[in-house]
């Protein structure tokens, strides 16, 4: 019995760890300033440091990969500030929430910045 819970437990806790990552650059982030600081604190946990998205986000969630140039080359700046401001399924819409000129910048700066994909 004691077994089987434990091994419950532990596929779950692995599945926990796959879905949120580990994050390690969080200070890099914020140690950047600026608008970094408002990504680090509200996009941060789906998209992640990286850009890249969870694994499980990724597939589940359809969390776009910010570093793949395709998809880069295929979204307009207008849209994904649409997207961010009114939210696009699973993602929650920031306009209220945020600045405007936040929801501009987290798109143009911090988006676009992981094309092409930072140095590690
Ligand atoms: C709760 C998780 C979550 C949070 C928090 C979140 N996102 Fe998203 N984001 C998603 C998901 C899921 C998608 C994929 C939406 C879809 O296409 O179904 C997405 C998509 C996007 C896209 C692509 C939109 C498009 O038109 O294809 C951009 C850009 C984006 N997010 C930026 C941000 C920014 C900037 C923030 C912080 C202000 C943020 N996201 C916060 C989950 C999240």
């Amino acid at each position: 019995m004691m077994k089987t819970y434990i091994t419950v437990l532990f596929i779950f806790i692995l599945c926990l760890l796959s879905f949120y990552g580990c994050d390690s650059k969080q200070t890099a982030l914020t140690e950047k300033g600026g608008i970094w600081v408002v990504y680090d604190r509200e996009c941060r946990k789906c998209h992640k440091a990286s850009g890249k998205g969870s694994l499980v986000g990724r597939f589940v969630f359809k969390i776009p990969n910010f570093t793949n140039p395709k998809w880069q080359d295929n979204v307009s700046d207008s849209r994904l500030i649409i997207s961010v401001a009114n939210g696009k399924r699973k993602m929650p819409g920031f306009k209220g929430k945020l600045p405007d000129e936040e929801i501009v910048d987290l798109v143009k700066v911090c988006v676009r910045s992981f094309y092409p994909p930072q140095a590690q």
